[in-house]
C-alpha cells in the first residue's frame, strides 16, 4: 500500500488590473451575460464567457427553473452553445464571474462537479488545455488546465477499461 497525493497548481492575481488585456475583455463579456441571467430562485447571477480559437467570444448564464434541477449552470449554457455553433473549434479559456443579489462575490466561484465534468469532456476532444478564470472582487484565481479541477476524472478512456 502507497500513500499518493495530488496537488494543483492555480495562480491568484490580486484584481482585474492584474488581468492580461484578452482576459479584461472576458470579463467584461462575462459579467454582461450574468446580468441577463435567469436566476429568480437563488438569486445567484453567473456569467460565463468563452473565448474559442476562432477568437470568437461565446456567452452564457444560469437559467433556473420552479423545477429546480431543470435548470443548467452559465457554464454549460455557453459550452454547450458553443459546442453547438462551433463544433470543431477548441475552447481556449473560460471566464466566469458571480453576482449575489446583483453585487459582485467577494471570493471566486468555481464551477460545479457537473459543469467540470462538461468543461473536461471539451478539453477531450481538442489537443490545447482550456484555461480558466475565476472573478471576484477581492481576488481572482486561474487554472492553465481545466484537469486541475477534476482529478482522477472518468473519461471516454474510462469507458474500455
Ligand atoms: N451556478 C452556475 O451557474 N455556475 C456555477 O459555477 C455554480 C452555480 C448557478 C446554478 C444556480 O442557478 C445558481 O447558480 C445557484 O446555485
Amino acid at each position: 500500500m502507497k500513500q499518493k497525493n495530488i496537488s494543483i497548481p492555480f495562480t491568484e492575481y490580486s484584481g482585474e488590473a492584474e488581468l492580461p488585456e484578452n482576459i479584461k475583455k472576458l470579463v467584461v463579456e462575462a459579467k454582461k451575460s450574468a446580468a441577463n441571467a435567469y436566476a429568480p430562485y437563488s438569486k445567484f447571477k453567473v456569467g460565463t464567457a468563452v473565448l474559442l480559437a476562432n477568437g470568437k467570444i461565446v456567452t452564457g448564464n444560469n437559467q433556473e427553473n420552479s423545477a429546480y434541477p431543470s435548470g443548467l449552470c452559465a457554464e454549460r449554457v455557453a459550452i454547450f452553445y458553443a459546442n453547438a455553433q462551433y463544433p470543431n473549434v477548441a475552447i481556449k479559456t473560460i471566464v466566469i464571474v458571480a453576482f449575489q443579489q446583483n453585487d459582485e462575490v467577494e471570493h471566486p466561484v468555481y464551477p460545479c462537479g457537473a459543469c467540470r465534468q462538461v468543461i473536461l469532456e471539451s478539453q477531450g476532444k481538442q489537443t490545447s488545455p482550456i484555461k480558466l478564470f475565476f472573478i471576484s472582487k477581492e481576488k481572482i484565481h486561474s487554472v492553465e488546465n481545466a484537469s486541475y479541477l477534476l482529478p482522477l476524472e472518468f473519461d471516454k478512456e474510462s469507458l474500455n477499461r
